[in-house]
């Protein structure tokens, strides 16, 4: 043999080797192996396992780097729904217990009062997390999650439980374990979901697409059900209405594609992987592909699935010499920091679940449609034009082998960086594909399962999608956003010209509200010099919004014992301030009066 052509046979052997697509039956093999892996690892992060409370989904064995040994409703909620899905699909029985004691332990989690609020307003169902013996978690984070989001996700997990139990002659458990926790949730959603609060992925305070998704289908369906049990509640149904007139507001015509996050009108965020795992989550088997619902095989849907893609490609070295219409891995959103922003399975899995869903729906009803919307998503597979394919059609079966081969290639993508014994972490490195961050992810495994079943065309419930109708008029307000819940900078000044600033006193402010020290002397904030301004003293605090308090300068003895002279404001009573809906403020100068003189 020539020296040329051994040089070329190991090049094409290499290709082979390294480059080749995979072929769908090695997507199916890699799936076929890894689902009972998930599923075990899914139950095994469940207590009484890993020493939680029995139901407690653990979002993550890993105690460090990251610390995920805590319960977060969001990652139980959608484990939850994935485990239902299965009951469902395979009849497989033996969930039933562990999809009960959720259910029960949720209960207690809603009535634990926290850094979020409370049970008795439900102001503490927004609060994100909790420990895994269902006692609350008291660090700081991005709290609270007042928009509804957890909330409707666990609802959505409850509905598609509560009908296979009513179907099963379980109605005792739905009667009296599901429903009080589901009208819990329902009512804080009804109540709540037009204040804004963090995104999915607890860092984007605002408005997202994800979760007014979610809420829309919650109420839409809970309502339904809730007649079902004969405890509807006519506010279900008028809100539900008035959040899909929002959720259209996320579409954006002129860049032709879903917003991710907006806040009073302004975009935050444009493209990100949560607007995937929000339309996988609204997925209705029997809605078509209704844009107003952006199901999964909506032009809009589809549109949002190839600019999402296309911001990934070229964006981390493992996706670098892939064909401009081949999968890559996806992460949560271009410039992400966390834990270097890696791709994630579980967005990469999302993409290709969307459009499983997608196929889906096009082979049930016989047809597929290119709209102007959704062209750029089909061209990437060849020229076609704007119109209606039958199934009988060549261009059909043309498009649904492309799209087919494009979805298993995010699983390929998923299933070439799994490590050998199958256990998938949060992230992969979008370097070399080793693993990333939080090992043993329960939502990574769940994410898993739900592609799998998409994919074998086993699709989860109608949840009545089909009966919603766009809306038409004027929506009622959308959230307003309020930046954070601590911005209002107050400046408190006072002046006293006995305070020489080389004394041995200095001045104070002590008032109603924990800011100001709960009316406590030794919490009291200490005012500094004005370097300017002689006998001018100040201090600079941040406080809600729209806050009434009261307050008074004291001054206390810098040493040795903090000796307090309270001012003598006149009348005798206490100052009062209340900060504005925005902006700053500034307290009017006082003087300090000793309450001596
Ligand atoms: C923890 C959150 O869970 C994660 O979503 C976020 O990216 C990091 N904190 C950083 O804000
Ligand atoms: C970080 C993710 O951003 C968030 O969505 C998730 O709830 C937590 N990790 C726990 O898995």
């Amino acid at each position: 043999m020539k020296a040329a052509t051994i040089v070329s046979a190991i090049v094409l052997l290499g290709q082979l080797v390294q480059g080749s697509p995979q072929t769908a039956s090695s997507t199916s093999k890699y799936l076929k192996k890894e689902d009972p892996i998930a599923v075990q690892h899914v139950l095994d992060n469940i207590g009484p396992n890993l020493g939680a409370k029995a139901g407690i989904v653990v979002a993550s064995p890993s105690t460090e780097d990251p610390n995920y040994f805590y319960t977060w409703t969001r990652d139980g909620a959608l484990t939850m729904k994935s485990l239902v899905e299965r009951l469902v699909a395979e009849n497989d029985v033996s969930l039933i217990p562990t999809i009960e004691n959720y259910i029960k332990v949720q209960l207690t989690l809603q009535h634990i009062d926290n850094l979020s609020g409370n049970f008795s307003d439900l102001s503490g169902l927004g609060e994100p997390k909790f420990m895994v013996n269902a006692t609350e978690f008291t660090g700081d984070w991005g709290r609270p999650q007042r928009d509804g989001q957890c909330p409707a996700l666990r609802a959505t997990a409850l509905v598609a439980y509560g009908k296979y139990a009513q179907k099963h002659n379980n109605k005792k458990f739905v009667t009296e374990s599901l429903w009080p926790v589901l009208q819990n949730d329902l009512d804080y959603v009804t109540k709540y979901w037009n204040l804004t609060g963090f995104d999915l992925w607890e860092e984007t305070s605002g408005s997202s697409f994800f979760t007014i998704s979610a809420s829309h289908r919650a109420l839409f369906e809970g309502s339904a059900f809730a007649s079902s049990l004969d405890h509807s509640k006519s506010s279900y149904l008028t809100q539900a209405k008035n959040i899909l007139c929002y959720l259209q507001s996320f579409w954006d015509s002129d860049a032709n594609v879903i917003d991710a996050d907006i806040a009073n009108g302004k975009l935050l965020r444009q493209l990100d992987s949560g607007t995937t795992v929000g339309i996988i989550h609204g997925f209705d088997p029997e809605a078509g592909c209704d844009g107003t619902t952006f199901q999964p095989c909506s032009d809009r849907a589809l549109a949002h699935h190839y600019a999402l893609v296309n911001s990934f490609r070229n964006y981390y070295p493992v996706n670098n010499g892939k064909a401009s219409n081949e999968a890559v891995a996806l992460g949560r959103y271009i410039h992400d920091v966390y834990y270097d922003g890696n791709p994630w399975y579980l967005t990469t899995l999302a993409a290709a679940e969307q459009l499983y869903d997608a196929i889906y729906v096009w082979n049930k009803q016989g047809r597929l449609e290119v709209t102007t919307i959704s062209k750029s998503f089909f061209n990437q597979f060849g020229s076609f034009s704007v119109g209606t394919y039958k199934s009988s059609s060549s261009t059909y079966k043309k498009i649904i082998s492309a799209v087919s081969t494009y979805a298993d290639g995010f699983v390929d993508m998923v299933a070439k960086y799994t490590p050998a014994d199958g256990r998938l972490h949060e992230q992969f490195s979008g370097w070399n594909g080793t693993s990333v961050s939080a090992k043993d992810l329960t939502w990574s495994y769940a994410s898993l399962m739900t592609a799998k079943a998409a994919r074998d065309g086993k699709v989860p419930d109608s949840w009545g999608a089909k009966k919603v109708s766009a809306p038409k008029g004027k929506c009622s307000p959308g959230p307003v956003h309020v930046v954070s819940n601590d911005i209002i900078s107050v400046k408190f000044v006072a002046t006293d010209s006995e305070l020489t600033g080389f004394g041995s006193t200095s001045i104070y402010v002590v008032g109603s509200i924990p800011e100001l020290g709960s009316w406590s002397t030794s919490a009291a904030i200490l005012l500094q010099g004005e370097p300017d301004t002689y006998g001018v003293y100040s201090a600079t605090i941040k406080l809600p919004p729209s806050t009434s308090f009261e307050y008074k300068y004291i001054e206390k003895l810098d040493c040795p014992q903090a000796a307090v002279t309270w001012e003598n404001y006149p009348g005798g009573g206490n100052r009062e301030g209340k900060t504005p809906a925005s902006g700053s403020l500034t307290l009017p100068t006082a003087t300090f009066e000793h309450s001596d003189s």
